[in-house]
């Protein structure tokens, strides 16, 4: 089968990298991919955002699935567009997406359903929303409605800053015509972890679990960012929180969108907060989570292909995903400037041997190759140096050792990832 993904960060490189080892897998392609997807796959010069062209492209090369790693073009109606060609995807419609494109959407379906998840009220209205912080206090959290890449969220400790907060989204527009509606929402304590289950409309798998770190800097302090590196499993998802979230959050998700006429179909990425009162739903997306993706493609033993096969056509069944008996890790490395404005066009040197440390990968997320076929640093986040080991220590000590062969003066790290779980 010929397939194609679309993307062109790191965690479509993963999936790439994943799909590639497939015995089902005659040819690959990936739009508009990047020079590390090169590797493994023929890369289309199409944006994920051009939906006719995407479908073209899938037309011309004849391709049996379309992976879509995004949730832009997710919300955009990619998939909805391959399913009127009779192309299969995985990926959820765009009415089903709504889950990650509307928070208020998703909060509303919590409610209705019963999903564990913080209290929360949604305005159009500033001076509204004001006073529902006045009289809720602090801490207290605020979310732009829509997608605003993953950017749109303050967590405020006192109420000063949850006021400013209100400005900032829907006066100012930092987030543009996402903030047009807030959620304001109860502060949840506990351990976050990023839980993922495969879902075919009907019925849902669960897919592993990983954590990741926001923040840009050591002991997770300074900004938050799309994730700094991860790693699986993740220790505070046990096997009884596995059954808890899947059948507390994920199965009357997938129940209520089947029965609201929007199966949801693809992957489902719970974010959730893990606390005295069992798992808690932070967010939910529609899409697996970048770098949380690259871990999961390193512990994966099973073949991806027909996994996503059978959710794209509605027959899951009781497929049962298996992985290495093994942790995997991924240090972000990323540009100066990170998470504001990152220095862009700065040469990487030395990857071919950061690939060589053993059971070392080196995804590319923001890179571009230049006419003599020198990578250069084209994003914030640019590289996710990914190992396997026994153990989270030894796949740590492994990815450390390739992100220290790479030559690249302007990028920086974290050193501390997984901190969390080796203090355990
Ligand atoms: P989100 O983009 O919704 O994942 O939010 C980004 C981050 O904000 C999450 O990973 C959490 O660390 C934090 N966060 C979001 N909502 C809450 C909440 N209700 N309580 C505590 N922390 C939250
Ligand atoms: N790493 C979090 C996300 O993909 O949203």
């Amino acid at each position: 089968m010929k397939i194609l993904v679309v993307g062109s960060g790191g965690r479509e490189h993963a999936l790439c990298w994943a799909i590639q080892r497939s015995p089902l897998c005659e040819a690959l392609f990936c739009a508009p991919g990047n020079p590390g997807i090169a590797q493994v796959a023929e890369c289309l010069p199409v944006a994920v955002d051009d939906i006719d062209g995407i479908v073209a492209a899938a037309k011309a090369k004849g391709v049996g699935l379309v992976v879509v790693g995004p949730e832009g073009p997710l919300v955009a109606g990619l998939t909805d567009a391959l399913a009127a060609a009779g192309i299969p995807a995985f990926g959820p419609s765009a009415a089903a997406a709504r889950l990650e494109g509307s928070k208020g959407f998703m909060k509303d379906f919590c409610a209705r359903h019963g999903i564990p998840t913080a209290a929360y009220a949604r305005f159009t209205d500033a001076e509204a929303a004001k006073a529902y912080i006045r009289a809720q206090g602090a801490p207290i959290v605020v979310k732009a409605d829509g997608l605003a890449a993953g950017k749109g969220v303050v967590v405020c400790p006192n109420e000063a800053d949850a006021l400013a907060a209100v400005d900032t989204i829907m006066t100012e527009r930092a987030f543009g015509a996402a903030g047009g509606e807030v959620v304001i929402e109860e502060f949840l304590q506990g351990e976050e972890a990023s839980f993922f289950a495969l879902c075919d409309g009907t019925t849902a798998v669960a897919f592993g679990a990983a954590q990741d770190h926001k923040r840009v800097g050591d002991g997770d302090t300074g900004p938050n960012t799309g994730g700094m590196g991860a790693y699986a499993p993740a220790p505070v998802v046990t096997p009884e929180i596995v059954d808890e979230v899947m059948a507390k959050i994920v199965a009357p998700t997938v129940a209520g969108m089947a029965a609201e006429g929007h199966p949801f179909t693809g992957v489902l990425f719970a974010g959730l907060m893990i606390g005295p009162q069992g798992p808690r739903l932070i967010e939910f997306n529609v899409r697996f989570g970048d770098p949380e993706c690259q871990v999961l493609m390193s512990r994966l033993k099973s073949d991806l292909v027909p996994l996503l096969l059978a959710a794209a056509e509605g027959r899951l069944g009781t497929a049962e995903p298996e992985w290495f008996d093994a942790a995997a890790l991924v240090v972000v490395m990323a540009a100066k400037g990170y998470p504001g404005t990152p220095l862009k066009g700065t040469e990487i040197r030395n990857l071919a041997a950061a690939d060589a440390v053993p059971e070392a990968v080196v995804f590319h997320a923001g890179t571009r190759a230049d006419a003599d076929g020198r990578i250069l640093a084209d994003g914030g986040r640019v590289l996710g140096v990914a190992a396997r080991g026994r153990t989270v220590a030894e796949a740590r000590e492994r990815a450390y050792t390739a992100v220290d062969r790479i030559d690249w003066p302007e990028g920086f790290c974290r050193r501390d990832i997984a901190w969390r779980a080796l203090e355990r």
